[in-house]
């Protein structure tokens, strides 16, 4: 999704938000710009297609010096990635600059009004309009333009605005798209994410909806829609840049499946109890609700929702309570009923997907209590939620999640037994089976690891294949979902994934010899039906590629290749499969030479519906 960073203060701003837009390439775009105003006043545009060094290299290395500036990576809402329609967007007097975030709804009203007012649009994007609406508004304070440009315009958005007659002063407001404010000395940042920003200062203000932050190189002033004063709380991040940047590994994807024994180290201390015993204190402002729960709703997209389906699993099996799982764009628009009984659990790692947080508000509204969890604090669910659960999995930068859906798993799976706790229908003795095998869950994922030192090998035979069916079944299938999820994200080949009983109710007809079929085999109380699904493959001459647990000796005869990982308790049995089916679709990737941290057309996080 597109990104900003904004920078007013005493050194020089245009390698500084180079630098930033760099730390943003992760969430995907297809153009960039910077703007700024240089010492002697004047303003500086330039903005390119494609990738930041195509900017890079029409800047040739030189940007004049300056005090204040904005840049900008944008993935395309309306409008071709092209450079025109790049950001940042001037208006027609050129001396006010704008960047956004987001969608404005009403902008074809918006242009068609300032067309026929007069003003000259270059582009076709909604944003271009902002910059004229503050243009008319502005008589000489930027804030109060700003505000009353906003009071217009319709949807969701970010911006970042200078004026070049106040040369070192930034303003930036929010509205259901993130934006920060860093604080620095005696110079201040603005940022669609503190990556862009943390190797200045770790000291950040999270704006909230409605905000506008006026900054200035000594400080910010928040006020609301009103123009009243807002008080933030400064937070300090404990994210250091190096750990948003490679490591040693070839690809951010391949750093963040590595990571993932640390990852659920992290998210499961402080909430597993050395004697097994559960302890999700989070879950405290929900708590007294949750007795009188007739069923409970899990909302989330992609990889998020393929966690839930887990969290759902065992939810529905420890509190004896209807608990389902759905995707956020369908929830959204046909919601199920929904009453103040209803636990409505939002499952999003950046925080910001709109498919996700717009049922969430809808749910809120008829009253349900609200849990997020999410690995992103200060993100949009969290304002939706009465209780949060963060992953605590430190930031993930491929686009491709790994170990936040690891540690998702294992975050809903808390949260799972420690609501059936509070109901009194999770006995201590299977409260603390579950706790131990959480307990040894990070040294099992690096068995994991361990046991696939093969696959990325082993998945370039594959790489040439025209598709792959991903069969599991019960507790294996969200496995055999995300593990196809990951194959088609980062490697662009056809993928499915299907429960195993399904095959021969259609997909059975596009498996052969070069269609094999990925079998989530490991332990389960299904395991035998699962594997006469797969002989009804391999009846068709698909090859099989089979994940199966330690100590499974028969799975040899089913299989061509199988790659094993630790028996675990059958609930969290997708955090250790999953393992070998990231490192495949790695794997496949990079026969195939696509962009493995950036893989066309995705955004880390899709703050548009
Ligand atoms: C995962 O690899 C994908 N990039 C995508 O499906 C993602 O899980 C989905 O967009 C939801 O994102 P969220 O968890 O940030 O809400």
């Amino acid at each position: 999704m597109c990104g900003i960073v904004g920078y007013t203060g005493p050194r020089d701003a245009g390698p500084i938000l180079l630098e930033g837009l760099r730390h943003l390439e992760y969430r995907g775009y297809d153009s960039a710009g910077i703007a700024l105003v240089a010492d002697d006043g004047e303003l500086f545009v330039e903005k390119r297609a494609g990738k930041l060094a195509n900017l890079r290299s029409a800047l040739n290395g030189r940007t004049p010096h300056a005090g204040i500036g904005l840049a900008h990576t944008r993935w395309a809402t309306h409008g071709r990635p092209d450079d025109r329609n790049a950001h940042p967007h001037v208006d027609c007097s050129g001396a006010i600059t704008v960047v956004h975030n987001g969608i404005i709804e009403n902008f074809r009203e918006l242009r068609d009004g300032l067309v026929a007012r007069g003003h000259v649009l270059v582009s076709e994007t909604d944003t271009e309009a902002l910059a004229h609406l503050v243009e008319e508004a502005y008589a000489g304070d930027l804030a109060a333009a700003v505000r009353s440009a906003l009071g217009a315009a319709h949807g969701a958005y970010a911006i970042a605005v200078m004026h070049r007659a106040e040369p070192d002063r930034l303003v930036g407001s929010r509205m259901n798209v993130p934006l920060v404010v860093g604080i620095g000395e005696g110079e201040t940042f603005l940022a669609s994410d503190v990556a862009a920003i943390l190797e200045h200062t770790n000291r950040v203000i999270f704006l909230e909806e409605g905000d506008l932050a006026d900054l200035r190189p000594w400080g910010v002033t928040v006020t609301g829609p009103d123009g009243g004063p807002r008080e933030r709380p400064v937070s300090r991040i404990d994210w250091t840049p190096e750990a948003a940047e490679k490591g040693g590994y070839a690809h951010f994807m391949l750093k963040e499946i590595h990571e993932q024994p640390q990852a659920l180290r992290q998210c499961i201390s402080g909430r597993v109890r050395r004697d097994g015993r559960i302890r999700v204190e989070e879950l405290g402002p929900v708590a007294p609700r949750l007795a009188a729960l007739s069923r409970v709703e899990l909302v989330a997209c992609g990889t998020a929702y393929h966690a839930s389906l887990v969290g759902a699993a065992a939810l529905q099996a420890w509190t004896g309570l209807p608990a389902r799982a759905t995707v956020g764009s369908e929830f959204r628009y046909s919601p199920p009923p929904l009453d103040p009984t209803t636990l409505v659990i939002a499952v999003s790692q950046s925080g910001e997907t709109a498919d996700t947080i717009a049922p969430t508000r809808y749910a809120r509204e008829q009253g349900c209590p609200i849990v997020a969890v999410t690995n992103t604090v200060g993100s949009a669910i969290t304002r939706e939620a009465e209780a949060v659960l963060f992953l605590q999995a430190g930031p993930e930068i491929a686009v491709a999640a790994s170990k936040t859906f690891t540690t998702q798993v294992a975050t809903l799976v808390m949260l799972a037994a420690a609501i059936a706790r509070e109901r009194g229908s999770l006995g201590v003795e299977e409260e603390t089976a579950l706790g131990r095998s959480l307990l040894a869950l990070p040294a099992a994922a690096q068995r994991a690891l361990d046991l696939s030192v093969g696959v990325a090998g082993m998945a370039g035979r594959y790489a040439g294949s025209r598709g792959f069916m991903f069969v599991g079944r019960g507790t294996t299938f969200p496995t055999a979902l995300e593990g196809a999820l990951k194959l088609k994200e980062i490697s662009y080949v056809h993928a499915e994934g299907y429960p195993a009983g399904e095959l021969k109710h259609g997909p059975i007809s596009l498996l052969d010899a070069d269609c094999p079929l990925v079998a989530v085999a490991t332990r389960s109380t299904v395991y035998d039906k699962l594997i006469s699904n797969v002989m009804e493959g391999r009846a068709r001459d698909a090859r099989v590629i089979a994940v199966a647990s330690e100590g499974d000796e028969q799975i040899g005869r089913f299989a061509d290749d199988v790659v094993l990982v630790p028996d675990t308790h059958e609930i969290l049995g997708a955090v250790l499969a999953i393992v070998p089916l990231q490192l495949f679709a790695y794997g496949v990737a990079l026969a195939r030479g696509t962009d493995v941290d950036q893989p066309r057309n995705l955004a880390k996080s899709v703050t548009v519906e």
